[in-house]
C-alpha cells in the first residue's frame, strides 16, 4: 500500500496538464483503478485482516483524491497566471470619447420631404444613376437634336470604339424615375423619386453631384389646380410655416406642357441665406402637366390619362430651411461642418413628431 501511495502522489505531483491529471485518477481510484481493485480483495480476508486493511485502504484512496484535487487547482492557477501574463490591459490609460455620427442635411431634408409626400399618398420609386439615353431624353419628348439637351451639360458614359448604340448617361435629373414608373405601375399613379443626379456646373449653388425629387401624378380628373395647391402645401409643410411666398412663373420643359417654375423669396444679406424675406428669389423647383407623349412612352393612353410633374432641388431646401449659404461644403466630407449642420441620428422627421428640431 505505501508503494501505491509513493508511486501515485510522484505521479500527480508530475501531472503537465488536467488531461494526464484524469488519466492518473482513472488508473488509481476509477472503477478498475489499482487501489479500487485492491478494496475488492477485502471480500477475501479474514475479519481480522478486514479491520486492518480497510481503514487504511480508505485513507489512501481520499489521500490520492485529495492529492489530486490539489494539483487540478494548482494547474488551473497556473494557467491563469500564464493568461493574464499575456493578457493584459493598461486601465490607467485615457478613456476614448465617443462622438456619435450625424445625419447629413441632404439625407434629412429627403426624409423630410417623403413624409410630407407619403401623407398625401404618394409612394416612393428610385431608378438607376446611370440612365440610358433614351429614358433620360427620348421618352421625355427630348429628340437628339434638342438644345435641352446640351444646356443639362450631360456627362456621357464611355463607349469602346466602334460603338454606335446610343451612350448610356449619368441622370441630368430624376425625371426618367417618371418613366420607369410609368412602365412598371401602369396609372393611375401617385410617386415621388429622390436621388442623386448630375450635371457638369460648379458655383456656390451648383456641384456636378445633387440631388431631386421627382412627383408624378396621373390620374382620370388632374389639373394644373391640383398642382398648385399639392406644392403649395409641400412647401408650407416643409418650412413649417402658415404662409410662404412663392413665385409661379411661366416656363419650358420638354416634358409638361404647360409648365411653370417655382421661386421662393430668399434674401443673402450679409452672405447668410434666409428665406421668406429680401428682395432676391431662389428657383426651387420645376413642374408642369405631364406632355402626352411622355405618357405615351410610359405606355399610358393620354386621350383617357393626364398628370402632373414635378421636379425639386433637395440641397436647395436645405440651404434655404437650414441657412447654409455653399453648396460646394456639402459634399467636402469635412467633419466640422458636419457636426454643426448634421441631425441627431434618432431624430427620424415625421409630419406628428415634427419634420425638424
Ligand atoms: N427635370 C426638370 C429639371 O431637372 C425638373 C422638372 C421635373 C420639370 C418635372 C417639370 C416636371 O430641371
Amino acid at each position: 500500500m505505501d508503494d501505491l501511495r509513493d508511486k501515485y502522489i510522484k505521479l500527480i505531483s508530475e501531472a503537465r496538464d488536467e488531461a494526464a491529471l484524469e488519466d492518473l485518477r482513472v488508473q488509481a481510484v476509477g472503477k478498475k483503478g489499482e487501489v479500487s481493485l485492491k478494496m475488492r480483495e477485502l471480500g477475501k480476508m479474514t475479519p481480522e485482516e478486514r479491520q486492518a486493511a480497510g481503514p487504511k485502504l480508505n485513507a489512501l484512496k481520499d489521500e490520492i483524491n485529495s492529492a489530486l484535487t490539489a494539483k487540478k487547482a494548482a494547474l488551473a492557477d497556473a494557467a491563469l497566471d500564464e493568461r493574464l501574463k499575456t493578457e493584459w490591459l493598461d486601465v490607467t490609460l485615457p478613456g476614448r470619447p465617443r462622438r456619435s455620427g450625424t445625419i447629413h442635411p441632404v439625407s434629412q431634408v429627403t426624409e423630410e420631404v417623403t413624409a410630407i409626400f407619403a401623407d398625401m399618398g404618394f409612394s416612393v420609386a428610385e431608378g438607376p444613376q446611370i440612365e440610358s439615353d433614351w429614358h433620360n431624353f427620348d421618352a421625355l419628348n427630348i429628340p437628339g437634336h434638342h438644345p435641352a439637351r446640351a444646356e443639362m451639360d450631360t456627362f456621357y458614359m464611355h463607349r469602346e470604339e466602334g460603338d454606335n448604340r446610343p451612350p448610356h448617361v449619368l441622370r441630368t435629373h430624376t425625371s426618367p424615375v417618371q418613366i420607369r414608373s410609368m412602365e412598371l405601375a401602369g396609372a393611375p399613379l401617385r410617386v415621388i423619386c429622390p436621388g442623386r443626379v448630375y450635371r457638369a456646373d460648379y458655383d456656390q449653388t451648383h456641384t456636378p453631384m445633387f440631388h431631386q425629387v421627382e412627383g408624378l401624378a396621373v390620374d382620370t380628373d388632374i389639373s394644373m389646380a391640383n398642382l398648385k395647391w399639392c406644392l403649395e402645401e409641400f412647401v408650407k409643410a416643409f418650412f413649417e410655416v402658415d404662409a410662404v411666398e412663392l413665385r409661379f412663373r411661366a416656363s419650358h420643359f420638354p416634358f409638361t406642357e404647360p409648365s411653370a417654375e417655382v421661386d421662393i423669396r430668399c434674401s443673402w444679406e450679409g452672405g447668410t441665406l434666409k428665406i421668406g424675406e429680401g428682395d432676391d428669389w431662389m428657383e426651387i423647383l420645376g413642374s408642369g402637366m405631364v406632355h402626352p407623349k411622355v405618357l405615351m412612352a410610359g405606355n399610358i393612353d393620354p386621350a383617357y390619362w393626364q398628370g402632373f410633374a414635378f421636379g425639386i432641388g433637395i440641397d436647395r431646401l436645405a440651404m434655404l430651411k437650414y441657412g447654409i449659404p455653399d453648396l460646394r461644403a456639402f459634399f467636402d466630407s469635412d467633419l466640422r461642418w458636419l457636426r454643426h449642420y448634421g441631425f441627431a441620428a434618432l431624430d427620424v422627421p415625421t409630419l406628428h413628431g415634427g419634420l425638424s428640431r
